[in-house]
């Protein structure tokens, strides 16, 4: 039997996709950086920027150092703030058909709260929570390094959302598994990992570090295998949805990613390298399925033999 068009179409929860390929937030500032580079209707979803409830303007300079196979970022989480964002960055993006998903951040509860119940009546497709955010009544522990923290972000943002909630992950922790866990218990409907992993670099000249922050999070294929491994952990584990993060940059990534037990994936360095690599996934996992009589995504997910 010939397959002639293969079915790319994925459901994160309620949350229908055209294909599996997302862009990862923070490297796709608010899509339209990027119209003159692809074609962000071919998008499965773009994750914007992450938005707080209040402007950041982030770390001062340099935020930003290459490094073997990835580099390493200091941003510091700058965005225009929740008002901005709705006001003069989403109108611009809707004209797309692609759907949006806003990833949110906060310093405490209240911030996610605030958050998640004015994006509720907004036009976007889903929340994203980066917890990769210090919690400063905690005395500034991150969220995403806690379960008991997990939990309750997951929770607070659950009860005033009806929209698709993603929590993202750090793999700052010694156990994956146990944070995701705690994401779906607090009635989460997918999980995104892996955010950067915590690095560092230094001047042997000056004998300081490159970064302004000293501390930055690396990204790039440096980290894929980490975020294939804790994929797989994940994915054997929860029942809901799970979304690949971590130096995809090539379609043999994304389909490592889906047979690791992804449902979908973002790209997210790999857009600095080529802005066009998101589209030419799609292109690319639509001839994979072809030529290997693959009909539709699930075919492929948790195709992983052990
Ligand atoms: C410059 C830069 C900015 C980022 N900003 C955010 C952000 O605002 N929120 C977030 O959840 N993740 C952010 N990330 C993390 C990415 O979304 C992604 O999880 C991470 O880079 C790993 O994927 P990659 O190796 O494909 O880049 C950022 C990453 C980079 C490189």
């Amino acid at each position: 039997m010939e397959v002639k068009e293969p079915d790319l179409t994925v459901n994160i929860g309620k949350l229908h996709l055209t294909n599996p390929i997302m862009t990862a937030s923070g490297t796709f500032g608010y899509g339209e950086e990027y119209e003159d580079f692809l074609d962000l209707n071919k998008l499965g979803a773009i994750v914007v920027k992450g938005i707080s409830v209040n402007p950041r303007c982030g770390n001062p300079p340099p935020r930003i150092i290459e490094t073997p196979c990835g580099m390493l970022n200091a941003i510091g989480l700058e965005n225009p703030g929740l008002e901005a964002f709705l006001r003069e960055k989403l109108p611009r993006i809707r004209k797309y058909r692609c759907k949006i998903i806003v990833n949110i951040l906060g310093e405490t509860l209240d911030e996610y709260e605030i958050l998640a119940e004015r994006l509720e009546n907004s036009s976007i497709s889903a929340i994203e929570v980066n917890i990769s955010c210090p919690n400063v009544k905690k005395g500034g522990v991150a969220f995403g390094t806690d379960a008991k923290m997990i939990y309750s972000v997951t929770k607070c943002v659950r009860q005033k959302t009806n929209k698709p909630l993603i929590i993202k992950l750090s793999p700052n922790v010694t156990d994956i598994t146990a944070m995701a866990l705690a994401a779906e218990e607090g009635g989460a409907d997918a999980i995104s990992l892996i955010n950067t992993l915590l690095g560092m670099a230094i001047d042997i000249k000056t004998h300081k570090p490159k970064l302004a922050n000293k501390v930055g999070g690396l990204s790039g294929p440096a980290i894929k295998p980490i975020a294939l491994r804790m994929v797989w952990q994940v994915a054997e584990r929860v029942k809901i949805p799970v979304i690949g993060i971590g130096g995809i940059c090539t379609t043999e990534d994304v389909i490592e990613f889906l047979l690791a037990g992804a449902t979908a994936i973002q790209v997210g360095t790999a857009n600095f390298i080529n802005p066009a690599t998101a589209e030419d996934m799609i292109v690319g996992l639509e001839k994979y399925m072809t030529e290997n009589k693959i009909q539709t995504i699930s075919e492929i997910i948790h195709g992983l033999i052990i």
